[in-house]
């Protein structure tokens, strides 16, 4: 069963019938397989799903694709559906506010900040861009209450500085960290996909095999990062990188040297449209 509820009075009324531990998927709409997946594991592990369609204003730049972003209600929901039928003892709850301000009164004054992490890399090339996504996390967790909330790690820093804000908070909800879900070309599944003009998509693919590339020449082995490096910094004279960069996974430390698990995290951009994605390497 699928519900839909448009105000937050009504969501905090519902919630505060709720008897079972609460699962939650948060997004921002415009759904594909990759959250499809997150909903359902969350319906595996939960009776009750709560699932927001939220398009944050706070996560933009004044530059950036807020007006253009798709809003595509309906066909949600059948994917949601689509997805809740496979679990007929389960319940959904779409939480799709009708306007920002049922999230952010007019006026509201407080802004959640992950320093350190929120600055580098993604937060670096979009200033405010995580505080906006752990303010509307922080909110979207109080009025929800869920024991578990399910995030793509496509967004692999946006899983980070979420985990980190549930431990500085000391929030009682464990942050599910999901794979990424990417088409049998490698592409990672964005809803940004779709401004991709075919010469754009064809480009893209340079993305995943040049993480794929980098993490063979890695093989698992320390020693191999330095030739990876310089392979980098040849693979950066392309300019359609706004970064490729190999990290501690768990602080996204530059210093790899006693790390022994590494992500590479990249964003590629073609036109206006940046395409992000990462790869998680083992190393000894
Ligand atoms: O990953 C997203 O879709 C968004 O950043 C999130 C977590 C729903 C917050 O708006």
């Amino acid at each position: 069963m699928v519900a839909l509820i448009r105000e937050t009075a009504e969501l905090c009324q519902r919630r505060s019938k709720e008897s079972h531990a609460i699962g939650f998927v948060p997004t921002m709409g415009n759904l594909h397989a990759g959250h499809a997946s997150l909903l359902e594991r969350a319906l595996a592990e939960h009776t009750v799903v709560y699932f927001s369609i939220f398009v944050n204003p706070k996560q933009f730049g004044p530059s950036e694709d807020y007006g253009r972003y798709p809003r595509t209600l309906e066909q949600d929901l059948s994917v949601i559906r689509d997805c809740a039928a496979r679990f007929p003892s389960s319940q959904v709850v779409v939480f799709a506010p009708t306007d920002p301000t049922e999230v952010f009164p007019p006026g509201d004054t407080q802004t959640i900040a992950v320093s350190g992490l929120s600055t580098i890399l993604e937060g670096k090339s979009r200033p405010g861009h995580f505080e906006g996504v752990a303010t509307v996390v922080y909110k979207l967790f109080n009025l929800v209450r869920p024991s578990t909330a399910y995030f793509g790690l496509k967004d692999y820093q946006q899983y980070l500085v979420i985990s980190q804000m549930v431990k500085d908070l000391c929030l009682p909800v464990k942050i599910q960290g999901m794979p990424i879900i990417r088409e049998t070309s490698g592409l990672a599944l964005s809803s940004r996909n779709q401004y991709l003009s075919p010469d754009q998509r064809a480009a893209s693919l340079v993305l995943s095999q040049t993480l794929r590339e980098l993490t063979d020449l890695i093989g698992g082995s320390r020693d191999r990062i330095s030739k990876a490096r310089l392979l980098i910094s040849d693979f950066l004279k392309d300019p359609n990188w706004n970064y490729l960069e190999l990290r501690d996974a768990q602080t996204l430390a530059e210093d790899v040297d006693r790390s022994t698990h590494i992500t590479i995290l990249a964003v590629y951009q073609l036109g206006s449209t940046r395409l992000l994605d990462n790869v998680q390497v083992e190393v000894s």
